[in-house]
């Protein structure tokens, strides 16, 4: 049976839907202006698919935290949006006031407007269950005036917000196509990966990553995980590396004794599929500087994995069939540090495998090197990838799955 319903599942001729897409995006400080506009890109399928049919269409959105710099209103969003549609969608300034109201109800079919930012709402960021938050008046208000709820938020779904949870519990729902494709992407990694699988892992976040490793090795997910950046050096000072102080400083935070002796238990059980660099690169007045593992410890922070490491990583990546990376090798924002991660992505790129990348500092890179279209999938998301792959329950999902109105549905 299928889990929940998808854009395939509805006719949406005539019929007014309320569509949350995550197109929260980096801003310039100052004017800003979006830096970076791919989630709006990514979600022109799924506005097309509805206007194609002739929806009327309310795009619910956010933009940053209440409190936060990149807090901002969606005029710009819908500018872009606009321009990518090749097609008008109207900002309008209120969520579920007389205005909006009067603006949904206005909607002729093949148009769409675009809500303020959903985040005004006091309590769209309040800790409460789904039941909880059905019972908001966001969703009380706006659900009356609609047919239909599509979340495409697939990089707001680790998030347990009113308007990502609230509404499948009032209006027929279904995943948009953003939503449906990393969710594909992400199941044919994860669940049925072609082997051999190549998990890099990098980032900061030491005790997650143990967590990843045991559950990608227990399940036979991957065959190999490539340890880099932050995670490698955690790593080795569980192995008994001394860093030195700089590197180690760094690391502070996230190696507890818990974390340490989790990661010592793991190196004895599957160490022969976990791999880590064997040589590191720093700087020294500054130049790139390699050396070997063995040669630590330096008075200067590591930035990156070693040359040599990176060759060998991308001879184990060659034969691969699936490989999924998930932070950068090194400090990619130096040039003489994004060495190991563009080695390792040009090792992606030209192998067979399906290769997917995900988080933001990652996909960035990618851009960077010229080689995201090159991957098979690139992920939009940064913290739901990372729910994801700790195997945790994305909650909107989970809500358009609880979406007990397929047969009010079918009598539309
Ligand atoms: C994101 O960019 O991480 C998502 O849009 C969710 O936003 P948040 O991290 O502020 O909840
Ligand atoms: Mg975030």
């Amino acid at each position: 049976m299928k889990e929940f319903n998808t854009l395939d599942d509805f006719n949406f001729e005539n019929k007014t839907v309320l569509l949350r897409v995550d197109i929260n995006c980096p801003l310039a400080r100052g004017t800003l202006e979006l830096e970076d506009d791919n989630r709006i890109r990514q979600i022109i399928p799924t506005v097309r698919e509805l206007l194609d049919k002739g929806a009327k269409v309310a795009i619910i959105a956010h933009q940053g935290r209440p409190g936060d710099w990149d807090f901002s209103p969606l005029d710009k969003h819908a500018e872009h949006l606009s321009k990518y549609l090749g097609k008008q969608v109207r900002y309008v300034d209120d969520i579920l006031g007389e205005t909006a109201s009067n603006e949904i109800r206005g909607l002729t079919p093949g148009n769409a407007i675009l809500l303020r930012n959903v985040r005004e709402l006091p309590y769209e960021l309040e800790k409460k269950s789904m039941d909880e938050h059905a019972k908001c008046e966001l969703v009380t208000a706006l659900s009356p005036l609609a047919d239909y709820y599509v979340n495409d938020a697939f990089a707001a779904a680790h998030r347990s917000q009113c308007s990502l949870v609230g509404f499948p519990k009032m209006l027929p729902s279904a995943v948009g196509r953003l939503m449906e494709k990393e969710l594909t992407a992400l199941q044919s990694v994860f669940d049925d990966p072609a082997h051999p699988s190549v998990f890099i892992l990098g980032g900061a976040k030491f005790g997650d990553s143990i967590k990843v490793i045991e559950r990608v090795l227990k399940n036979g997910t991957a065959d190999w995980v490539i340890l880099v950046g932050l995670s490698a050096n955690a790593f080795l000072t569980a192995r008994g590396v001394k860093l030195g102080e700089p590197s180690t400083k760094i690391l502070e935070g996230e190696l507890t004794p818990e974390t340490l002796e989790a990661a010592k238990k793991l190196f004895k059980e599957r160490g022969d599929r976990i791999l880590l660099p064997f040589d590191v690169a720093v700087e020294i007045n500054g130049q790139r500087r390699d050396m070997m593992v063995g040669d630590l410890p330096i008075d200067v922070p590591i930035f990156d994995i070693g040359k040599f490491s990176a060759a060998k990583f991308a001879k184990v990546l060659s034969p691969a069939r699936t490989i999924f990376m998930s932070g950068p090798a090194g400090l990619i924002e130096k040039e003489q540090f994004a060495l190991g991660t563009r080695e390792l992505m040009n090792a992606m790129v030209h192998s067979k495998a399906f290769t997917l990348i995900g988080g933001g500092h990652t996909v960035g890179a990618a851009e960077r090197f010229g080689l995201a279209e090159k991957f098979s999938y690139v992920s939009t998301a940064g913290g739901a990838l990372e729910t994801f792959i700790l195997g945790k329950p994305l909650p909107a999902v989970e809500a358009l799955k609880t979406c007990h109105c397929q047969e009010q549905a079918a009598k539309k």
